[in-house]
């Protein structure tokens, strides 16, 4: 581990060399907003934040997610509870595709920017979260690929991923998935910053106007390499861990955990403040 920065306020150290930051601070601190510009760009620049066992309240949590951007409101104020238990969740079903590498919100234009989740109860096994650095999966590609795939673009739909949890829907249930658009999408996102990342994940379907299966393959071959040890960060949650993603530069993925274990995450998330170009 490497310490970058040290200072009352604020202590940094990266976790992995390519993804990831442990930010140990105080809640005071946190819920000032002094920090919120230093946050929004280690965010950008490491893709992960975690501040370990802080235990902000819901609220805390909601405070401290408005110092960075604008809130999603969702859930209750702010709040929405990731459990697959089915009695404390209807859409338990859906949140399972969460088990496979994805980025939120590939069926819309913009994307979340962010999310912020909080460990309230784990699972006896399982349930870590992965991370991969999407931006530096591009910038690993050799040059000619990355010129290759600059204009290639992507059909991204809700059914693709929710195969992987229900691999033989009904026609009933294909047709509810079906009810979200597909969304075509740059393999290769240009950022407003000048960076790029790739677009991937359980949602891509196939590469518009290729071969379906050299497509799929390519789509494969891709995200084989996105997630390379190299480019990912596993976070094996403590109680009261809160983490930051940055949803338009990593994949991440739950590893599967049992629907009866009681794990209970918090999460707030930031509004989208760019498209997918
Ligand atoms: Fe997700």
């Amino acid at each position: 581990m490497r310490t970058q920065a040290s200072t009352s306020e604020l202590r940094q150290t990266d976790v992995a060399p390519r993804i990831g930051t442990v930010i140990e601070t105080d809640v005071d601190t946190l819920l000032s907003g002094a920090l919120a510009q230093d946050i929004r760009a280690l965010l950008e620049q490491r893709g992960v934040i975690v501040f370990p066992r802080i235990g902000l309240t819901d609220e805390q949590q909601v405070a401290f997610t408005r110092t960075l951007g604008r809130i999603v409101e969702e859930g209750e104020g702010g709040i929405y509870k990731v459990t697959i238990d089915p009695l404390e969740n209807p859409n338990a079903e859906f949140i399972k595709g969460a088990f496979y590498w994805h980025i939120d919100g590939t069926t819309a234009d913009v994307p979340i920017l962010a999310s912020v989740m909080s460990a309230r109860r784990l699972s006896p096994v399982g349930g870590d979260t992965l991370f991969a650095n999407t931006y530096a999966a591009f910038d690993d590609l050799p040059p000619q690929e990355q010129e290759e795939f600059d204009q290639l673009r992507v059909v991204h739909m809700f059914e693709t991923a929710q195969r992987y949890v229900r691999p033989e829907p009904s026609y009933d249930e294909l047709r509810a998935w079906q009810r979200f658009e597909p969304n075509v999408l740059p393999l290769v996102w240009k950022h407003r910053s000048g960076r790029k990342s790739l677009v991937l994940g359980s949602t891509a379907s196939h590469v518009e106007g290729m071969d379906l299966r050299e497509g799929q393959a390519l789509l494969t071959r891709l995200r084989d390499h996105a997630t390379q040890d190299r480019f990912v960060y596993r976070h094996r949650w403590s109680v009261g861990d809160m983490v930051i993603w940055d949803n338009t530069g990593t994949m991440h993925k739950a590893e599967a955990y049992p629907a009866d274990s009681g794990r209970m995450m918090h999460r707030t998330k930031l509004e989208g403040e760019e498209p997918f170009a």
